[in-house]
């Protein structure tokens, strides 16, 4: 089967017709492919700024149709509609159990599921969505209805999911809120829209792209800046104070420390962007228990894959969450190359493989 290949970090992504997956083992569904959304992350794995294994198969935000069970897999039965959850929780740990499954303890991504030329390859976070076929644990091929379009469905899978989960589900954010987003791409805007349905007010997006802040404005934004107009910005609608919450949807230090900086006495730090190990943010002892200022990491937007997915659908049924108007380009697995270069320019959103 077709599908792109990362065979050396730092260098451009391949495309092969020399994929293969295995049959679905015990426990494993095999998913066709119909939609995957190009997300940061893929690209900083390619990267190497977020670990990856090698050969890659990048691609973690898709939708698809299930085709074939493992052996004494109950479902979801061939031909449901699903989106691919890149943290299968196992219900079972004490994490899941204890309402936090989005850092489920025992995830492991399915092992040597795909070959490339025949050598074992592996899917990128353990769904590799760039590619026709894939096989996952049953546990990540989570159903939604047939009538939702796989598009939609398939920017659910992360960047809906992480944004507008970090508002509602990490932050809890409550209506008339100061929310300050930093980095307004497909995950900033979904923190964006995430703000205007939890009913915040200001929400300021800022972005060093001008283009992306047209967007950010369209998406719920009430105030945006350049990074340059930030600070004029937090004195005039925050009177100083600072907002009561910052969302860091880059994930770099600098970015990290203005979220921090920008946000009031007492107030909340979501760290959305992830970043490398590399990368260390620095915070004095004083600053950190003086001012009660919190600072919390987010993972897949807090969400639970097994309600939260439905739960942003009927969102978007309803007509409270843009989920068309974030697919800015509809490519082939040819163009993933471009598409990671494509992120960086205005008029870009998320870009879409369409299979
Ligand atoms: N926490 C999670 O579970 C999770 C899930 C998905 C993605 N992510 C991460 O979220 C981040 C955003 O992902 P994305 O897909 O939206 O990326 P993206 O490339 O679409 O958007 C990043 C945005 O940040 C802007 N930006 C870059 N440097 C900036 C700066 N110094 N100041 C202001 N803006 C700046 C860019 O112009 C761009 O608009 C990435 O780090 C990604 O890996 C985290
Ligand atoms: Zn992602
Ligand atoms: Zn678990």
């Amino acid at each position: 089967m077709r599908g792109v290949i990362l065979r050396e970090t730092g260098k451009p992504v391949e495309v092969t017709d020399e994929l293969a997956v295995r049959p679905p083992g015990p426990g494993e569904v095999r998913v066709r492919l119909r939609a995957a959304g190009v997300c940061h992350s893929d690209l900083s794995m390619c990267e190497g700024r977020l670990p990856a294994r090698l050969p890659l198969v990048p691609g973690h935000e898709g939708a698809g149709v299930v085709v074939e069970l493992g052996p004494g897999v109950s479902g979801p039965p061939v031909g449901t509609h699903v989106i691919l959850s890149w943290i299968p929780p196992c219900g079972s740990c004490a994490l899941c159990l204890g309402g936090r499954p989005n850092l489920c303890v025992s995830v492991r991504p399915p092992s040597s599921t795909v070959t490339v030329a025949g050598e074992p390859a592996h899917a990128g976070l353990g769904v590799g969505c760039f590619a026709e076929e894939t096989v996952v644990d049953a546990r990540a091929a989570i159903p939604i209805p047939d009538d939702v379009p796989f598009d939609v469905a398939a920017v659910v899978g992360c960047a809906v999911l992480t944004g507008v989960g970090a508002v509602i589900n990490t932050a809890e954010v409550r209506p008339g809120s100061s929310v300050l987003v930093i980095g307004c791409g497909g995950v900033g805007i979904n923190v964006i829209q995430g703000a205007r349905l939890a009913a915040a007010a200001p929400v300021l997006a800022v972005d060093q792209v001008p283009e992306k802040l047209e967007a950010a404005r369209a998406f719920g934004a009430t105030h945006v800046a350049t990074p340059d107009e930030l600070g004029d910005a937090v004195r005039e609608l925050t009177g100083g104070l600072g907002f009561d919450y910052a969302f860091e949807v880059v994930g770099r230090p600098a970015t990290i420390r203005q979220a921090w900086q920008a946000t009031r006495r007492g107030g909340t730090t979501v760290v959305v962007g992830a970043g490398s190990r590399d990368d260390l943010v620095t915070f004095n002892a004083a600053e950190l228990f003086a001012t009660e200022r919190r600072l919390t990491g987010c993972l897949y937007g807090s969400g639970d894959v097994r309600t939260d997915f439905g739960r942003l659908l009927r969102l978007w049924r309803a007509g409270r969450l843009d989920l068309e108007g974030l697919i800015s380009r509809r490519i082939t697995l040819d163009e993933v190359g471009e598409a990671f270069t494509a992120m960086g320019s205005g008029d870009v959103i998320r870009s879409l493989v369409m299979f």
